[in-house]
């Protein structure tokens, strides 16, 4: 899915999450495990406000394990609870409940002392474009959709999707936009697949990772491409990528586009391994 977002769309977005909030007991908040940074709208602790809220780091499956690791002690660091899931493969989907109890439990215990009667908590997931978030509720769903919300002070009907008996998830997640104004974070967002037709240059995404590669994960380039000393000059780099994987022009100069497009391919799919782009190391200053 591709959404141009205008400064109005994005006002209509933050709008749509701000209604719901009212509705939910917490915010199940979506990022990709590979870059739990960039992909978070920049705006989410207004978007959400005091509301509680559990971040799951999805595609844990792609991601760096030791990496993700250290992500969930940063977001803990930050009063945060955060899990590694696969809403693929459904990895970690059980730990979600059990986790947002946990995170509601004083307010479950208020309510229970005041003498209300229990009931499901209510959850609404978040997230930016291509996270994760229908397969996470699909996956959730399996034949438990509500018809209607019977919910005391809905006046719109919602669809509720029941997990378990514990849980109820608004059936529409709320999407927000990346932040795209960084650069940085644009390519991330590329190499990723969360951004496909992007006004980033090709050629520059790839060679933004073929950099990343170089310094985080210099073995993986020697594995695939041979590559034992990274050469001076960019450009060599291609053309014994080129080369080696048949990306020619008729004349048989590399091409430089094709080369780039296998590039990001291979760094999109698990063919140079398991990638994180964000280094939890070089976000602990901030906050
Ligand atoms: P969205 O609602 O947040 O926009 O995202 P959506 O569920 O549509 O997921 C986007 C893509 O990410 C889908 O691939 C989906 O299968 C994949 N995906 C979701 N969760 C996981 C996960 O935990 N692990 C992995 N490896 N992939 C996941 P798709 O439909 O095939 O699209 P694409 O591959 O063409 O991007």
């Amino acid at each position: 899915m591709t959404i141009q977002w205008f400064p109005g769309h994005m006002a209509k977005a933050r709008r749509q999450v701000t209604e719901k909030l009212k509705l939910v007991d917490i915010i199940i908040e979506l990022v990709d495990a590979r870059i739990p940074i960039s992909s978070r709208n920049p705006m989410i602790d207004e978007v959400v406000q005091q509301k509680p809220r559990l971040v799951l780091l999805n595609k844990a499956d792609m991601a760096d394990k030791a990496l993700t690791d250290q992500w969930i002690d940063y977001f803990s660091k930050q009063g945060i609870r955060a899990l590694a899931v696969n809403a693929q493969g459904g990895t970690g989907l059980g730990d979600i409940v059990r986790a947002s109890k946990d995170i509601l439990s004083e307010k479950f215990d208020r309510m229970r002392a005041k003498g209300m009667k229990p009931r499901a908590i209510r959850a609404m997931i978040v997230g930016i474009p291509n996270v994760g978030k229908s397969t996470l509720i699909n996956r959730l769903a399996k034949k438990n959709i509500a018809k209607t919300g019977n919910t005391p002070g809905v006046t719109k009907a919602q669809q509720w999707i029941k997990v378990g008996k514990e849980m109820e998830l608004l059936d529409t997640p709320g999407i927000l936009w990346p932040k795209f104004e960084d650069e940085e974070v644009g390519y991330k967002l590329a190499l990723t697949g969360a951004i496909k037709d992007t006004i980033l240059n090709l050629q520059d995404i790839a060679v933004y990772g073929l950099r990343f590669l170089e310094k985080q994960y210099p073995k993986r380039l020697e594995e695939r491409y041979g590559i034992v000393v990274f050469p001076e000059e960019i450009v060599e780099v291609f053309d014994k990528i080129g080369t080696q994987r048949g990306c020619l022009v008729s004349g048989g100069e590399v091409d430089y586009d094709k080369t780039s497009d296998l590039i990001v391919r291979d760094i999109r799919s698990d063919r140079l391994g398991k990638l994180t782009f964000d280094i939890p190391g070089e976000y602990m200053e901030e906050k």
